[in-house]
């Protein structure tokens, strides 16, 4: 059973700086996570701190699922500066070790849950790849569509939004 998820989140390029030179290990996990998925970036902690600072100049997140305290899996999105309110999902990686355990799926449905349900995002995107259409596909069900998210296939991109409360729509 994984023990937590844990989200970490920065609102600017200098409070992701601050937070990595407090936090030294938090980029050292994300390439261990990258490293150790089969997943086919490759960065070294270095580009890897250029890249989110770019990504995170204006609120970003990265997410950590933890196994026993180890963090084994990872996503991390920024807030899309052209998109209404979308939160871009940009990686999405389990150990392999851990992978085929739901830990995925469990990862995304925690993003999911969290950034929906405050004002700052009303949309998470990304390209789809196999294994987040797979598990999109299984969290809104066969027609794209469960009570509470809905799937929409947008050329290569995957969008999922949440579906008001009825309070809301009467
Ligand atoms: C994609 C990834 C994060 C999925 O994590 P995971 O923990 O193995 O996924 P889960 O065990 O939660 O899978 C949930 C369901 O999705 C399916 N699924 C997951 N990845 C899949 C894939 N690549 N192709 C087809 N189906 C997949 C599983 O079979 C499972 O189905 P089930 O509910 O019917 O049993 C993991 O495989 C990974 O790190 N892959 C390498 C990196 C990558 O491809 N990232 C995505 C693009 S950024």
């Amino acid at each position: 059973m994984a023990d937590s998820i844990k989200e970490f989140k920065f609102n600017t390029k200098n409070e992701f700086h601050q937070f990595i030179i407090k936090h030294t290990d938090f980029l050292k996990d994300l390439v261990s996570i990258q490293n150790s998925s089969g997943i086919s970036y490759n960065f070294n902690r270095n580009s890897l701190y250029e890249f989110l600072k770019t990504d995170f100049k204006n609120n970003g997140s990265v997410f950590f699922i933890y196994e026993n305290k180890e963090p084994i899996g990872a996503i991390w999105g920024y807030r899309d500066p052209f998109g209404d309110k979308e939160f871009t999902l940009s990686f999405f990686a389990i150990k392999k070790e851990y992978q085929g355990k739901g830990l995925g799926k469990k990862l995304m449905k925690f993003v999911y849950d969290k950034l929906l349900k405050t004002k700052r995002y009303n949309k998470i995107g990304m390209i789809s790849e196999k294994g987040t259409r797979a598990i999109n596909e299984r969290l809104t069900g066969k027609k794209g569509n469960s009570s509470k998210y809905t799937l929409k296939k947008n050329g290569c991109r995957d969008e999922i939004t949440i579906k008001p409360k009825l309070r809301h729509i009467l």
